[in-house]
């Protein structure tokens, strides 16, 4: 037996203001996009945003639905949503942020999103640059879905 240590590296910035200008935009349009979530069972908002290969910017925001698993998360419905609209064009960067109770809070991609991110990372060739809002303001950066998703599920169809 041959024990293994898995480390994962990420960065931080202090604010949304610190973030490289291509990013802070990103995450302010993640911030808007919380305006158009539909919440009504959890009041939890949540505003996302995919960067596109041409710098082309896709929000979504996650969808409840009555029967609870016919929702979706925001990063699924920005990731599907250029996927659907620019399918010829890699998704470069990811943004998220929720919003609760009048203000920003944090937010970070489920499990099930991750897996969407690793397909979309295999499909066009390329990692994504994930950006977390954190509480207090500050920014996570994650470079590779590989980071977030170690072990991914891969199979040769
Ligand atoms: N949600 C997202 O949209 N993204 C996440 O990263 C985590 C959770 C949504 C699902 C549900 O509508 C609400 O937040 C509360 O879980």
């Amino acid at each position: 037996m041959e024990k293994k240590r898995l480390t994962i590296a990420y960065a931080e910035y202090g604010s949304v203001a610190e973030l490289p200008e291509e990013y802070r935009q990103l995450m302010e349009a993640a911030m808007a996009a919380t305006e158009n979530a539909y919440a009504p069972y959890s009041q939890f908002h949540v505003g996302a945003a995919v960067r596109l290969a041409d710098g082309t910017v896709v929000p979504g925001s996650n969808q409840e639905n009555i029967a609870y698993p016919s929702g979706l998360c925001a990063e699924r419905t920005a990731l599907f949503s250029a996927s659907a609209r620019y399918p010829q064009l890699a998704v470069e960067a990811l943004a998220v942020v929720g919003f609760h109770e009048g203000g920003f809070c944090e937010a970070s991609p489920c499990g099930a999103c991750r897996q969407v991110m690793a397909e979309y990372e295999l499909r066009y060739g390329n990692e994504i640059t994930v950006l977390c809002y954190l509480e207090g303001g500050r920014i996570r950066q994650i470079s590779g879905v590989k980071s977030l998703l170690p072990f991914a599920f891969e199979a040769e169809l």
